[in-house]
């Protein structure tokens, strides 16, 4: 939670002059003159851009809990934006996106995908910028020093939910624009918008608008830009060109439909958690390292101009540690610890469903467990190959254990 809005917008519009400087020559770049004029917009403006910021934060649109009034303040919010995006002389295309539907069975209503376009001069490179306007849940009672649904400032920076994830950048996009825009100053490219309001719950849906879009919307786009990373210094800006894949499994073990209790059957059951519990605890050893077999083979190999890159990072490592609030990583340079959140495939254990959770002392032995883990996938790993990999590693264990459950 760390916004400088100003410093967004502005290194916003560094981005737009890399991309023109160092890989466009059809046209070029606005003269420092001209810079010094959107700077100082910037600053003049710089009220009304927090202002903005301020009704966004204070729309309550959480995607992650399916509540229908949450839903709605989503739909709000969208319409808020297609609003300021249509202000900019963008056209903006509102597409439905059909209905979500619950495990309960309930339908809940999508919000729609904002397709914006300005300016399509042919001569132009085409950037198109995603975002997203939808945030995680946020209560007081998690911690928050202010309400998170008010944007407040403390000592030059801005708190509240989405300030930095997602509105705010979103916003600094559309500010830079309009920077451009209020000063007659020619954009040196085209700009395309595709803004969600259901990343947090997993873009459902945003893959099919996609492909659906492939040969329309997304023909002329040439490169895409998403403000939706993190700087992993407090200090240095990063522009992030790559992030690593996600591949997510459950697993279930079940014995009957009820559960049962252990002072009546505990003893003589092959238990669904313990089965579980030792599937999980295949996974993964104490150093990282993944323990399914094959998981590495296709992972790329180190080359000696990459690991130079890795080692040319300027990274306080005691700095991160304090600002990350953990004691010891699993490794203990700079590199290695880049390399395993960059370049190298991990496996995180998220949750088991049925685990009886809550605090106090219980004797069930639930019957049925789901657990939860997933692969950060990184180049050159295939997505069929690892799902096939894992299948099989938990197969040959759950044998091992000769294991009535299935
Ligand atoms: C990290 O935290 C310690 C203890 O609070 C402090 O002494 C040190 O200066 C901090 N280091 C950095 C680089 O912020
Ligand atoms: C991934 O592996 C599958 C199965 O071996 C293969 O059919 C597919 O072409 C591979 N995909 C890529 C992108 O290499
Ligand atoms: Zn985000």
């Amino acid at each position: 939670m760390d916004p400088k809005l100003k410093r967004m917008a502005s290194s916003v519009l560094t981005v737009l002059l890399l991309l023109e400087g160092g890989m466009f020559s059809s046209s070029s770049p606005p003269s420092s003159g001209v810079l010094e004029n959107i700077f100082q917009h910037i600053d003049l403006h710089q009220n009304e851009f927090i202002q903005s910021l301020k009704e966004w934060v204070g729309i309550e649109s959480d995607s992650v809990q399916p509540l229908p009034h949450l839903r709605q303040e989503i739909f709000k919010m969208m319409d808020i934006a297609a609003d300021k995006l249509r202000h900019l002389g963008a056209t903006v295309d509102s597409i439905d996106m059909g209905y979500q539907q619950l495990p309960n069975g309930q339908n809940l209503p999508i919000p729609p995908v904002l397709l914006a376009e300005l300016g399509n001069d042919p001569k132009k490179p085409t950037v198109c910028i995603y975002g997203h306007l939808d945030v995680q849940p946020a209560k007081k009672e998690d911690g928050w020093l202010t309400d998170p649904f008010s944007l407040i400032e403390v000592d030059g920076k801005l708190y509240g939910r989405g300030t930095t994830d997602n509105k705010g950048p979103v916003l600094a996009w559309i500010n830079a624009v309009a920077a451009f825009k209020a000063l007659n100053q020619d954009i040196p490219v085209n700009i395309k918008f595709i803004i969600e309001g259901m990343e947090e719950a997993g873009s459902i849906s945003l893959d099919e608008l996609i492909k659906r879009e492939k040969e329309r919307f997304f023909s002329s786009v040439d490169y895409i830009v998403i403000s939706d990373n993190l700087w992993i210094s407090k200090t240095k800006p990063a522009l992030t060109y790559g992030t690593r894949g996600n591949i997510y499994f459950t697993v279930e073990v079940k014995c009957r439909d009820q559960d049962f209790h252990s002072g009546t059957f505990g003893g003589i059951l092959n238990e669904p958690m313990a089965d579980l519990v030792s599937l999980l605890g295949s996974l993964v050893d104490s150093s990282g390292h993944i323990l399914i077999p094959g998981i590495y083979d296709n992972v790329a190999p180190l080359s000696e101009e990459e690991k130079r890159m890795y080692e040319a990072i300027d990274l306080n490592m005691e700095e991160y540690q304090n600002s990350s609030q953990v004691k010891k990583f699993l490794f203990d340079t700079k590199e290695e610890i880049l390399m395993h959140l960059w370049r190298y495939p991990s496996l995180s254990i998220h949750g088991i469903e049925g685990a009886f959770d809550e605090p106090g002392a219980k004797t069930v032995i639930p019957s049925q467990v789901i657990g939860k883990f997933s692969i950060r996938l990184v180049p050159h790993m295939n997505i069929s190959v690892v799902e096939t990999q894992v299948k099989k590693h938990l197969e040959d264990i759950f044998s091992q254990r000769n294991s009535p459950t299935n």
